[in-house]
């Protein structure tokens, strides 16, 4: 299982609230996928993804836009108007390629490094859409007037700039995936709005209990479920605390209702 919050964990481990966002049906998520470069997409065509692919939870409807080409070299991009540096993707490509999937009427995603920043509130969003387009661009971006036309979302995965939008785009299905019921198994549940949504994983261990002198820590041992708890509660925040103080921050404005226990345990982690 890999879970980045505290109350994902708790989650996978069936302690956990569903969210209130949560995905009712057992439903196809399709994703048109828009790109030069079609072939880096048997990536997402493995592990979990893949998984669901052939379980038929996910499609993935893969589109080389060089084919959507009407020029004779089959050119999909050219030199920007006004200056500047590099290759623009041209719009008729495009255009005809969000045609053929009908993106007028659909979510459609460009990712760019000059879009709203991708958060888990996005991804659980997204993930409440049958289909999504999602459009990979090249060189030094797309005309404008697609965007406009489509009406299209930019989506990045962080502030650094890679050389196309395949990698984010599958960071994106990857994500949205997950979040599909049937996608993971009950082990790795992902529901994410548990009370402690928000904080970071706690540390975890696993067999032998002692590895090379170095020891699991006893109350994980203890069988004292409360216990247990309230430790990883308590990690939890120390690791917010020291690595998102951001995140902590807004844990706490958002769960005023806390146990006594629990708040003891913020007002100590706090102090420290
Ligand atoms: N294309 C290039 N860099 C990107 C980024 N950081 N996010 C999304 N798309 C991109």
């Amino acid at each position: 299982m890999e879970c980045r919050t505290y109350d994902e964990c708790a989650c996978a481990e069936g302690r956990a609230e569903l969210p209130s966002g949560k995905i009712e049906r057992q439903k196809k998520m399709e994703f048109n996928i828009l790109t030069l470069f079609p072939e880096m997409f048997s990536a997402v065509n493995t592990s979990m993804v893949g998984r669901a692919v052939s379980n038929g939870l996910v499609s993935l409807n893969v589109l080389n836009i060089r084919d959507f080409s009407t020029d004779r070299r089959k050119n999909a991009a050219d030199a920007p108007f006004g200056g500047g540096q590099g290759m623009l993707m041209m719009p008729q490509p495009l255009f005809d390629a969000l045609e053929s999937v009908d993106a007028q009427e659909k979510r459609v995603l460009y990712m760019s490094p000059r879009g709203k920043v991708m958060d888990q509130e996005l991804i659980t969003d997204l993930a409440k859409e049958d289909e999504l387009v999602l459009v990979c661009g090249h060189y030094e971006g797309i005309d404008q007037r697609v965007l406009d036309h489509f009406r299209c979302e930019e989506v990045s995965i962080g502030d650094y700039v890679l050389t196309g939008g395949e990698l984010p785009a599958m960071v994106l299905i990857d994500a949205v995936a997950r979040l599909i019921p049937g996608v993971l198994g009950s082990r790795e549940s992902a529901l994410d709005e548990s009370v402690y949504s928000g904080l970071l994983e706690y540390p975890q261990y696993t067999q032998p209990h002692n590895y090379r002198g170095m020891e699991v820590p006893e109350v994980l041992r203890s069988g004292d479920h409360e216990r247990i708890r309230l430790w990883k509660f308590e990690q939890s925040l120390r690791l917010t605390r020291d690595r998102r103080p951001d995140l902590l921050e807004a844990f706490l404005k958002s769960h005023k209702d806390l146990t006594k226990r629990e708040r003891k345990i913020v007002d100590a982690v706090l102090a420290e």
